[in-house]
């Protein structure tokens, strides 16, 4: 009897139509009980910004305008064609070539610096309100009570300018301003050089240099005065956060996937899901014969609390670096900590979204597992699955053998895979192969059929408003 929740949750009139259904063969689910399962009501709440503001944000999105060497575009990392991620497990940001698992590192002189630490997340329904907290460390939140100009605190503190329209858009000002992601290395050009000196927000700062590159296109400047009717009247009124805010809601209304057989469930077409998805699904939300249920952090309409947990996710590539004691050889990625700085947070991420989640491997912050199946079965036994995780060296590809040397620093090293899985908080589940497949059938049915085919997005195929090439 793998159901135990049934007697001690709800008690025995639940439990004898449980056992009625099963001795007839029938379906085991009660699909009346499930708001006591925590399954969510659909209380979507998504932002409706106009048809303009996205068609501007699609080019801006594919333009490599906002790179400092005009060389890559946020849709490099976040394309179309492999499901608003990379499909790599670490991205190769500024001076590779090529797009999705194809993109190359560069040879010789070409080379690229260091491969980006972090595998770069999908960006699906992050145009709802209830987004309140970006990147695997959540170094971008939403907070209230007037205490940022843009209302999100941020590595910017309170440099982030005042017309951001949404947390989506606080987030969208921060890529162009890293050196491997999109500006490029100091001495290779303006913005490069200003994102090094530290001059993000300042006269002649990152964000200025790349407003007047757009200042000075003419179907730009046309397209933010249409997006922004009344605040954008001259070319010299646009500013990044104007591009920033346009980007952001080109990726909420785009990449809007809430039509999934999930969604249609909850929505009240009980025969949208499986039997073995609506099985699944009563596990995930529901928990094991412990009450240990995946939305214990999974939680809600998109599976996420938002919070930031140690799940011992095997460590691989050069890591975003530590000051921790012991810890300086900059190879090991902290998450949390290196925010709050709380030694209480470390190894500490954010709980992801799992929607399309079977759409967008390679999975966890580093991009250490290659398939759903097996990043589920990392949760069964966190720390077994970890330590098994050296010998098997999923790799990550492409790569180039100068960069290979620091694919695994940490996995190779059993005192920092010590180190990881000593800060592991999840304990094992105790589910069996069986539920493990159920499982796996409810995270399917978390797929947007919408979400499946992306290249009408390339609308811009035709070209971008600065006429630069896109990715081939
Ligand atoms: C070189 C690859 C690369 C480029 C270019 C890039 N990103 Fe990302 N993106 C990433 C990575 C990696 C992360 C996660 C970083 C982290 O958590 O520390 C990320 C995170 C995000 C997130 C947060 C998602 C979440 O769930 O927290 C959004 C949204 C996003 N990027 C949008 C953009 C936009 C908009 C641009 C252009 C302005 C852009 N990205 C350019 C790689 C890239
Ligand atoms: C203690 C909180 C917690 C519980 C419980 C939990 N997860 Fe996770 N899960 C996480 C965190 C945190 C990550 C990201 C870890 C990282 O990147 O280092 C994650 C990552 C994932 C991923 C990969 C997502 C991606 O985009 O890379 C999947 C799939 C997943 N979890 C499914 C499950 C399933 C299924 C269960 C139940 C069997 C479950 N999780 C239980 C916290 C949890």
């Amino acid at each position: 009897m793998k159901y135990s929740y049934i007697a001690t949750a709800v008690g025995i009139t639940l439990l004898s139509m449980g056992s009625m259904a099963m001795a007839s063969g029938e379906d085991d689910d009660d699909d009346d009980k499930d708001k006591d399962n925590g399954i969510p009501a659909p209380t979507y709440d998504f932002r409706t910004p106009s048809d303009e503001k996205v068609e501007l944000g699609r080019n801006l999105m594919f333009d490599k305008i906002l790179s400092g060497n005009l060389n890559i575009s946020c849709g490099t990392c976040h394309h179309s064609l492999t499901d608003t991620g990379d499909g790599l497990s670490l991205p190769v940001g500024e001076g590779g070539s090529g797009l999705g698992v194809t993109r190359d590192t560069g040879t010789g002189a070409d080379l690229i610096v260091e491969r980006v630490p972090r595998n770069a997340p999908p960006v699906w329904n992050l145009g709802d309100r209830s987004f309140h907290t970006f990147f695997h460390d959540g170094r971008v939140t939403a907070v209230g009570g007037g205490s940022f100009p843009s209302g999100c605190k941020t590595p910017a503190g309170n440099n982030l300018p005042s017309n951001l329209e949404n947390i989506l858009a606080c987030q969208a000002m921060f890529p162009v301003t890293s050196a491997t992601e999109m500006a490029g290395q100091a001495g290779e050009n303006s913005v490069a050089d200003a994102a090094a000196a530290g001059n993000i927000a300042g006269p002649g700062g990152v964000w200025e240099q790349l407003a007047q590159r757009l200042q000075a296109i003419p179907e730009y400047v046309d397209m933010f005065k249409d997006a922004f009717p009344g605040d954008v009247t001259s070319a010299g009124d646009i500013t990044y956060a104007h591009a920033a805010n346009a980007i952001s809601a080109f990726e909420g209304v785009q990449w809007r996937a809430d039509n999934s057989p999930f969604d249609q469930f909850i929505r009240g077409d009980k025969k949208a899901m499986s039997k073995n998805a609506r099985k699944g699904m009563k596990l995930f939300y529901k928990g094991d014969d412990n009450d240990q249920a995946c939305a214990s952090c999974h939680s809600g309409l998109y599976q996420t609390d938002l919070e930031f947990h140690a799940i011992a996710m095997p460590q691989i590539g050069s890591g975003r670096g530590s000051n921790s004691p012991g810890k300086t050889g900059g190879h090991e990625d902290f998450g949390r900590e290196q925010v709050t700085g709380n030694p209480n947070d470390t190894l500490k991420f954010r709980t992801p979204s799992l929607r399309n989640i079977a759409l967008t491997a390679p999975y966890g912050h580093g991009g250490a597992y290659n398939s759903l199946r097996a990043v589920v079965e990392h949760h069964m036994d966190t720390v077994s699955s970890l330590y098994a995780y050296n010998s098997k060296r999923q790799a990550i590809l492409p790569t180039h053998p100068a960069l290979d040397a620091e694919n695994y620093v940490a996995m190779d090293d059993p005192d920092r895979v010590d180190f990881i899985a000593a800060h592991n908080e999840l304990p094992p589940f105790v589910y069996d192969d069986e539920d493990v497949d159920r499982i796996i059938d409810f995270l399917n049915a978390l797929t947007d059929p919408g979400s499946i085919d992306l290249r009408s997005d390339q609308d811009v195929v035709n070209g971008v408003a600065s006429g630069l090439p896109l990715d081939d």
